[in-house]
């Protein structure tokens, strides 16, 4: 049987510069769609390329003092770097400088022309080249263009005109049949009351310039770049000469693209295809604009976001997640840099990262790091399968309809879900009582295929971080080659041997981060209060009298949140343990009297209060660089003082 097929693009990039934090959007998320896509068991074809002709390119070339095809191929070569440092694994880059393009290009203009929907006359009008768009005159805005605000030129040539006119209403009747075709709907609607309002004939060559595809039937005109560019969609399946690739793929799945350019995706294009009888793409999707500090992103005002210096700070993945989680696909969304290490720290390091780390500490320490086989269920297991299984459907739905933020906010639920089944099941417990070894045993084994299905499930998303997880938990099998039907409770086989590697996201510490979060404790103030400390006060009430301090006295206490890395029992005394702790600015170590208390492992990303500013001290021969916070009641029980992760570690108590 033949398998479903998925074809989706981005748009073609201008090579004007190199590309930024905006265009790695589009290019991230139709890599995540093809890379889902195949997990599906579809054949896939992803396209992407570069838009190198036009009047645009033509000037900057000009400007540098290099041939227009020198300074593009120039920049090209960055576009397929940054590409490759994504992880971006595109099928085909079509240049719309190769012969095979300009043989497309050339055959659609023509079979429109041979069927007489485009004619010669003269062009009198306005044009935007930073947006390369022809403008009425009664369309401006303060003489300037109407998208980009930038001055316009007039322009008299003699032109080829494609009559756009003659296939508004079939295009509307088209629209109105497929809901989806144009998305998301806010958008649609603008697209109808564009169309509504009255097309005009467009204007497809030029002959003030000469950087373009010659018209076919005429010399001295090139044509016009945006029907040039949009071809790219075809060239890429094989259009003209390959007839089976072309039925196998078009048409198109998916066409991505930013709003400012649906108009020309979702009005323009499908007329193009319409004269030469082509089938019109499934979807047209124009997502929002990503923002940097809630201001469009544009080089004139310098705050463009060059993705290749996030990705050598932060990695690959951080950036991608973020991307793809942060921002509503369809909305506009803010890019900054407090906010991508905020989820990165929230989302990767604290829930996925822990949830990895604090398992396989647990295997390696009551199994061997073998994983055990799931021997005595109980309810709570069963809510947890439950509760995977719903996400799964869940999550499958929201990115089919391409919610892919909500998709992966659903599946962090999961993630979540899983932090807690351990803090529910407790394992350390378990481990101390030989007769719940089979409980130990199933826990263990829950804990690990969870795991495993986030691994499988991430992959299309952030793929380095689900091969990382996939090498930790020992799975022989190639996660490359796992479909979706892998994702099915207890695939997970008991004897897998997994390896403890390093945290697969070390938490990100900064100057901003601590500032910011000391800022959201103040807010909290009230509830905040460390009752008593390890020392063992009890309860009672010790307020008034000769105990009363002044509040400078209180203030001397440097106070903060830390989150514990790393817990083990100290080589040389059975009541205390080790732990190494993350304070906001670095790790540091911490020897306690609570080894009665906890086990180690128990407590593994638990944020708790420390006092930072104690002269450090040896205890046993450990350097010990602070002290943390407890409460102990009258019968002996002790528990730390701590706070939920959604405090950042650094965070200041007062
Ligand atoms: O328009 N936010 O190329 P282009 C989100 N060559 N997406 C952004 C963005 C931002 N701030 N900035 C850029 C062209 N993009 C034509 C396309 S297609 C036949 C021809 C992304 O280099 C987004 O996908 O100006 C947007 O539509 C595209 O880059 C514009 O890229």
């Amino acid at each position: 049987m033949q398998k479903p097929k998925f074809y989706v693009t981005t748009p073609i990039y201008y090579p004007s510069d190199k590309l930024h934090i905006g265009h790695a959007y589009t290019t991230v998320v139709a890599d995540a769609l093809a890379r889902w896509h195949k997990f599906l068991g579809k054949e896939v074809r992803f396209l992407t390329g570069s838009d190198e002709h036009g009047q645009k390119i033509q000037r900057i070339a000009e400007e540098r003092g290099v041939s227009p095809q020198e300074y593009v191929d120039r920049i090209v070569a960055t576009f397929k770097d940054l590409w490759r440092r994504l992880n971006i694994e595109y099928d085909d880059f079509v240049r719309t400088t190769e012969p095979r393009h300009e043989r497309a290009v050339q055959e659609v203009f023509r079979r429109i022309y041979e069927k007489g929907d485009i004619y010669k006359s003269t062009y009198k009008g306005w044009y935007c080249t930073p947006c390369e768009t022809f403008w009425l005159e009664s369309k401006l805005v303060d003489s300037n263009c109407p998208d980009c605000g930038r001055p316009v030129e007039l322009v008299e040539e003699e032109s080829y005109f494609f009559k756009l006119s003659k296939y508004a209403d079939r295009l509307l009747k088209h629209i109105e049949d497929h809901p989806e075709f144009i998305q998301p709907e806010s958008r649609r609607n603008e697209m109808v009351s564009f169309i509504k309002s009255g097309l005009d004939d467009l204007c497809v060559s030029r002959t003030t310039f000469d950087w373009g595809i010659p018209v076919p039937i005429a010399e001295g005109h090139v044509i016009y770049v945006w029907f040039d560019a949009l071809t790219n969609y075809l060239t890429g399946v094989g259009f003209p000469d390959n007839q089976e690739s072309l039925a196998k793929w078009w048409p198109a799945d998916v066409h991505l693209m930013a709003k400012e350019i649906l108009r020309f995706h979702a009005v323009i294009w499908p007329i193009i295809l319409m004269a030469l009888d082509l089938p019109l793409p499934k979807i047209i999707f124009g997502h929002g604009w990503l923002l940097f500090d809630s201001d469009k992103m544009s080089k004139s005002k310098g705050n463009v976001v060059d993705p290749i210096a996030l990705i050598e700070e932060f990695g690959v993945d951080p950036i991608r997640y973020f991307l793809l989680r942060e921002i509503s696909f369809g909305q506009d969304g803010n890019f900054n840099r407090q906010a991508l290490i905020e989820r990165t720290n929230a989302d990767l390091a604290n829930d996925l990262g822990n949830l990895l780390n604090r398992s396989l500490a647990m295997l390696e320490k009551y199994h061997g790091g073998i994983i055990p086989a799931p021997i005595q269920p109980e309810q709570v297991d069963h809510n947890l399968v439950m509760f995977a299984e719903d996400t799964v459907g869940k999550f499958r739905e929201l990115i089919d309809k391409l919610a892919i933020n909500d998709a992966l906010a659903a599946l962090w639920q999961l993630v979540r879900r899983g932090n807690k089944y351990i803090d529910e099941t407790a394992p350390w417990a378990l481990a101390k009582d030989p007769e719940q070894k089979g409980r130990l045993d199933t826990v263990m084994y829950n804990v690990f295929e969870l795991l495993r299905i986030l691994a499988l499930l991430l992959k299309a998303f952030i793929p380095e971080t689900s091969a990382r997880i996939w090498q930790q938990l020992g799975i022989d099998e190639p996660l490359d080659e796992l479909l979706i039907d892998a994702v099915e409770w207890a695939g997970l086989r008991p004897g897998t041997i997994t390896h403890k590697g390093d945290p697969i996201f070390p938490r990100i510490h900064t100057k901003v981060e601590v500032k910011t979060a000391a800022a959201a404790v103040s807010a909290k103030e009230p509830q905040i209060k460390v009752k008593a400390a390890e020392t063992g006060t009890s309860g009672d009430d010790k307020t008034g009298g000769d105990n009363l301090i002044d509040i400078s006295e209180f203030a001397r206490l440097d106070l903060v949140v830390a989150r514990v890395v790393s817990a083990e029992e100290h080589p040389n005394a059975d009541k205390l343990l080790k732990l190494q702790v993350d304070a906001g600015d670095g790790q540091r170590q911490i020897v306690a009297g609570i080894a009665q208390h906890y086990q180690p492992e128990e407590l593994i990303g638990k944020n708790i209060i420390i006092v930072v500013n104690l002269k450090p001290a040896k205890l046993r021969g450990e350097i010990s660089e602070g002290m943390l916070l407890a409460a102990t009641s009258s019968d002996g029980t002790l528990e730390l003082v701590s706070v939920s992760s959604r405090i950042a570690p650094g965070s200041r108590v007062k």
